[in-house]
């Protein structure tokens, strides 16, 4: 048996295949792959102190070498080293956040953020295309492709273009973007097609046509990318001292990063260096919900492997019989039809993890706290503290649990919102931002016009100083 190889989630499939194929799901079922790994053949330490290698003693030289993603190679060993394709990510942080913990209603000692913005893309999406270039890069691909709610198209244009190894072509729903993200895509280089439609229809389309055409695909059915993924989760239990925390809070959208943060978590604990299983929660905007209502309205659970796929089509008819469409200001998971919902439920199934949807308001005001602490986050992202404080309301996590809340992606992919926020009237704002169902802004900074003249400048500058 090969050290690793891909294999269908479903138990009655359960086929495999070895690494050298593309394959965006399993042929003979349909279903998602995984990758899998015969740990017993693999040198692991023993002491969980001893992965990853310390960024105090990387090896000079070569970008693979500066990777936050590749330092955890023992974790992810499906490529030889030569292989590896790297544009330095993972340089991430775990922070505290007391301004986000008091807002939350955490113990500012157990609460932490870990803030995936500070990738070179600027989201948590590097991570993933680290792994899924170095496999496109193992079986020799010249052209891929994603559909994108923006941040998966700005990491493909970024890899493609600073490594030189494929083009890269992107299919977006046409305004269905945010500015930061489409600018990268086209100031990286690539192909950029809008897609008349959503996500969910730029998601079908690429699916079909980098199966007609050959073109490796790097959404998140990509099993390689999650593989790159769960290194979130390594570096926040590195960031704890390999303390386990009670909760990993996330945003989903389309489910791959949950996904990959239980695959790491439980191979880990099967490998026996982790002694607990955090639990993980699942955070859906109220404008894209369909985790959150399939698992909680519905009843849907991963069932051994069997998940009852009579509610989820049921559900999706529902979708097209009403015309419903994910509708978000958290543009990033505007997504109503997540291609990784079973491994999803495998997740909160492995997890003992919860699933929940929070309204735009109460991201935008999460995301504003978030920003006090000096971490600077885009909408999605702040569902995760928005997902927390709604969890510590209804009793589910303790005050004094400890928690990781994921920040996926910086401030600056998509300022409008923030922007608005702060300084609309709140007039305007419900005129702007009311069809999201946003009507306040509580914690905006609201920027001061002043005249032309130092007297009223120093003036405001006093009164502003003095109120704080
Ligand atoms: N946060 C941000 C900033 C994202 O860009 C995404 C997904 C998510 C959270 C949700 O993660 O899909 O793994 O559940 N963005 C994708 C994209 C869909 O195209 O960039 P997920």
């Amino acid at each position: 048996m090969p050290h690793a190889f891909q294999k269908c989630i479903h138990p009655d499939c359960a086929a495999e295949y070895d690494l050298g194929q593309t394959l965006p799901k399993c042929p003979k079922c349909g279903n998602l792959l995984d990758i899998v790994y015969d740990w017993n053949r693999l040198p692991l330490p023993d002491d969980p102190k001893k992965l990853g290698i310390p960024p105090s003693s990387w090896p000079a030289g070569g970008m693979g070498a500066l990777s936050g993603v590749w330092r955890f190679g023992d974790l992810i060993p499906f490529a030889p080293p030569e292989k590896r394709v790297s544009i330095g990510e993972g340089h991430t942080q775990l922070r505290r956040s007391p301004n986000a913990a008091s807002y939350a209603g955490i113990n500012k000692e157990t609460f932490r953020l870990q803030y995936e913005g500070l990738n070179p893309s600027g989201s948590f999406k590097d991570n993933g295309m680290a792994g899924a270039f170095t496999h496109a890069n193992m079986v020799g691909a010249k052209v891929a492709a994603c559909a994108s709610t923006g941040n998966t198209s700005a990491s493909l244009a970024a890899f493609a273009s600073a490594s030189g190894l494929m083009r890269a072509i992107i299919f977006i729903g046409d305004g269905k973007i945010a500015y930061g993200k489409l600018s990268q895509a086209l100031d990286y280089g690539a192909v950029t097609l809008l897609v008349k439609g959503d996500f969910d229809d730029a998601m079908a389309r690429v699916q079909e046509v980098s199966a007609m055409e050959g073109i490796y695909l790097v959404n998140s059915v990509n099993p390689f990318r999650l593989e790159g993924q769960k290194t979130t989760m390594y570096r926040v239990l590195e960031g704890l001292g390999w303390e386990v925390p009670d909760w990993i809070v996330c945003p989903g959208g389309n489910l791959g990063n949950s996904s990959a943060f239980a695959k790491a978590l439980y191979e880990l604990h099967d490998l026996g260096l982790i002694r607990k299983m955090p639990r993980l929660a699942v955070v859906n905007s109220s404008g894209a919900p369909t985790l959150s209502r399939l698992v909680n309205q519905h009843g849907l659970t991963w069932n051994g492997g069997r998940p009852d796929e009579k509610i989820i089509a049921d559900y999706y008819a529902h979708l097209d019989s009403s015309g419903e469409k994910a509708h978000t200001l958290a543009s990033a998971i505007e997504i109503n039809r997540p291609v990784n919902l079973r491994k999803c439920l495998r997740a909160l199934d492995r997890t003992n993890g919860v699933a929940l949807d929070v309204s735009d308001q109460q991201i935008l005001d999460a995301k504003a706290w978030i920003a006090r602490d000096g971490l600077g986050c885009e909408p999605a992202s702040a569902a995760s503290v928005a997902g927390a404080k709604a969890l510590v309301e209804q009793g589910v996590i303790d005050r004094d649990s400890s928690v990781a809340c994921i920040l996926t992606g910086h401030q600056l992919k998509d300022p409008h919102a923030t922007v608005a926020y702060h300084s609309f009237t709140e007039e305007k704002l419900r005129e702007s931002y009311g069809e999201f169902g946003v009507a306040t802004s509580a914690f905006a900074n609201h920027p001061i016009r002043v005249a032309n003249s130092v007297d009223d400048i120093i003036d405001n500058i006093r009164r502003a100083t003095a109120a704080q």
